[in-house]
């Protein structure tokens, strides 16, 4: 594997492998000295043309903590408000040495554009495109699952688990990447969420619901994936009032009293508090939202050490 564009690019044992790196990798971030000097010498380019704080800062983390030099590009205050393109903007990144480059981009498919434009050599890892995919989230979704339902989480996969993602999963590169990678790895999937926001076409085999309440009580779920209403994507009106949506579709103590004693809740970030999750439930003791950030740290350092320090290949 040359890039990660899409959770697809992954085998079920390729995913194993890298969620057991990404734990070796985390007993490093334990240490007093978080330094390994594996990627001494590359340069990881974080060509970001949208914001972000979790994968940016976790990528250049990462990045740092196998010893890589790391350049940090945001499209505000670059010569992209001049008209340069992305063409022109990685080719110049790389003309300095980039040996990976890290995208997000709000238009979906640039990820895949630039790895295979003939643009640049580079390493492309897709760090959010549009609406399309974020295939280093579901990694570490995938890790925080599996480290927090499974006792020996070395190896395994996620069969038998039992995934509901509620919300805004039509606007969501988040829940695609999820919905291929957990089932790859064995997971049962469910979406929830307002018809509106629910694509019939991704129906995953743990089937679609669009009621919070009934999808609690009969697809009784182990991991409850909260995802954020993106407004900034949303060019309609999707559901009456964000009262009713909170009402409908929002996870709050009441919920949170109903799941099976061992589940737990996520979200990738950044929440919309009292809108899709409610302050008490993002900060209960089944939320694991501060580890999915920590996890991102360990899963973004065994992808780069993946990408870089092996023998270069072709697709
Ligand atoms: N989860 C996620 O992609 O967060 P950021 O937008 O802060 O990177």
């Amino acid at each position: 594997m040359k890039n990660l564009l899409s959770a697809a690019d992954l085998s079920k044992s390729q995913i194993v492998s890298l969620l057991d790196l990404a734990h070796e990798m985390s007993d490093v971030n334990d240490r007093e000295i978080k330094k390994l000097p594996i990627l001494r010498g590359k340069t990881v380019v974080n060509l970001f043309f949208e914001d972000s704080t979790r994968t940016r800062i976790s990528f250049e983390l990462a990045a740092k903590r196998l010893s890589a030099d790391v350049i940090n590009f945001a499209a505000k205050g670059s010569s992209v408000s001049k008209g340069e393109s992305l063409k022109d903007t990685a080719q110049t990144l790389e003309a300095m040495g980039a040996d990976a480059i890290v995208l997000r981009h709000a238009s979906s498919g640039s990820a895949y554009r630039l790895a295979h434009s003939g643009w640049v050599d580079s390493v492309v890892i897709n760090a959010g495109d549009g609406s399309h995919e974020h295939p280093t989230q579901a990694l570490l979704d995938a890790m925080t699952i599996r480290e927090s339902l499974i006792e020996n989480p070395i190896g395994s996969d996620l069969s038998g688990k039992r995934v509901l993602i509620v919300g805004d999963i039509s606007h969501s590169r988040v829940a695609r990447s999820n919905l291929i990678l957990l089932q790859e790895l064995g997971a049962t999937v469910a979406t929830c969420g307002p018809a509106t926001l629910v694509p019939r076409s991704l129906e995953p085999a743990g089937g679609i619901f669009y009621s919070l309440d009934r999808a609690i009580s009969e697809f009784e779920p182990d991991v409850v994936l909260m995802l954020r209403i993106q407004n900034e994507r949303m060019e309609a009106s999707f559901f009456p009032t964000e009262r009713e949506y909170s009402r409908i579709w929002g996870m709050n103590v009441d919920r949170l009293g109903r799941l099976k004693p061992e589940a737990i809740v996520l979200h990738p970030g950044p929440m919309n508090r009292g809108l899709e999750i409610d302050a008490s439930s993002a900060d209960s003791e089944r939320s694991r939202i501060l580890n999915q950030v920590s996890n991102g740290v360990s899963i973004r350092m065994a992808v780069l050490f993946q990408l870089l320090s092996g023998e270069k290949e072709s697709a």
